[in-house]
């Protein structure tokens, strides 16, 4: 089985992250494999909007730690991440997502992107970022504070401080919680539902809402310059490290 798997069904397009031995850490890999599905989508008019999703044992447990490593030695950060997360801004169709279990780091961050989120009520979001001696990605240091106010904003990407289910619907970024097993039916009948509403309309006010995608895209890079510097960091190293040796 692919670890990204696409599959249309309809007006909706399935991103599934599909690597549930490693929780659905992210390769370079993946990221490319969403970042195609996304940009793929926008060339196709049957194709109204877009799921992302992930494991019932868990949504995304963020950036594969062992490729952060990888990258201390070169410093750059994988251009498939930032093709990823530029896909995300840049999407026309509206993205909609379905999160079981924990959502750490980007698996969190995506979700300030989508404009419908369904969580089980065993989700958790969190973003290490910090702890992990690196800086917030994929725009959250700007979306976040004006999503939830920078206190609320600060406890989740500076502190690391985890948000049940419930805790990320009254901060904004879920809209609804359900049981487990309800779950992907939930997501797909609101990604339904918004493929069903006119399309331009639904594109044009989606504009309206996000900002100036510009500014989002300048953000995006402004944070990888200042995660690339994290990445080969005493701070970062060392805590890539202790992660890597808990397992051993
Ligand atoms: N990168 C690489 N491997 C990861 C990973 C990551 N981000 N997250 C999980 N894994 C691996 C674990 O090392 C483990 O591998 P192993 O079976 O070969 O030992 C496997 O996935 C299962 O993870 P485990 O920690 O045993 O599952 P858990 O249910 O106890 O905990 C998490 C799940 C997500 C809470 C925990 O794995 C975790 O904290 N991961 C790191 C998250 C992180 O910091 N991401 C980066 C954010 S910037």
């Amino acid at each position: 089985m692919p670890d990204i798997i696409v599959s249309d069904d309809g007006a909706v397009r399935t991103l599934r992250m599909n690597r549930p031995e490693k929780k659905n850490a992210l390769t370079l890999s993946m990221y490319e494999g969403m970042a195609e599905a996304i940009e793929g989508a926008a060339a196709r008019d049957d194709l109204r909007c877009l799921l992302i999703t992930g494991h019932e044992t868990g949504f995304c447990a963020g950036n594969d730690i062992g490729d952060f490593v990888e990258m201390t030695t070169s410093g750059a950060l994988g251009a498939p991440i930032l093709r990823f997360l530029h896909a995300l801004n840049r999407s026309e169709k509206p993205l909609v997502a379905a999160v079981a279990g924990r959502a750490v780091g980007v698996g969190t961050t995506m979700l300030l992107h989508c404009d419908h989120v369904v969580a089980a009520e065993d989700a958790v979001l969190s973003t290490p970022f910090v702890a992990l001696g690196l800086v917030p990605e994929a725009a959250s240091s700007l979306i976040a504070p004006r999503l939830m106010g920078h206190a609320r904003a600060f406890e989740l990407l500076v502190m690391g401080r985890p948000l049940t289910a419930t805790a990320a619907k009254a901060a904004g970024i879920v809209n609804t919680v359900v049981a487990a097993a309800e779950l992907e039916s939930a997501a797909l009948a609101a990604a339904r539902e918004i493929a069903a509403l006119p399309p331009h309309a639904v594109a044009a006010s989606r504009r309206l809402m996000r900002g100036a995608q510009a500014q989002i895209d300048g953000h995006i890079e402004a944070e990888a310059e200042a995660f690339r510097k994290r990445l080969v960091s005493p701070e970062a190293k060392a805590a890539f490290a202790a992660f890597l040796n808990k397992k051993k």
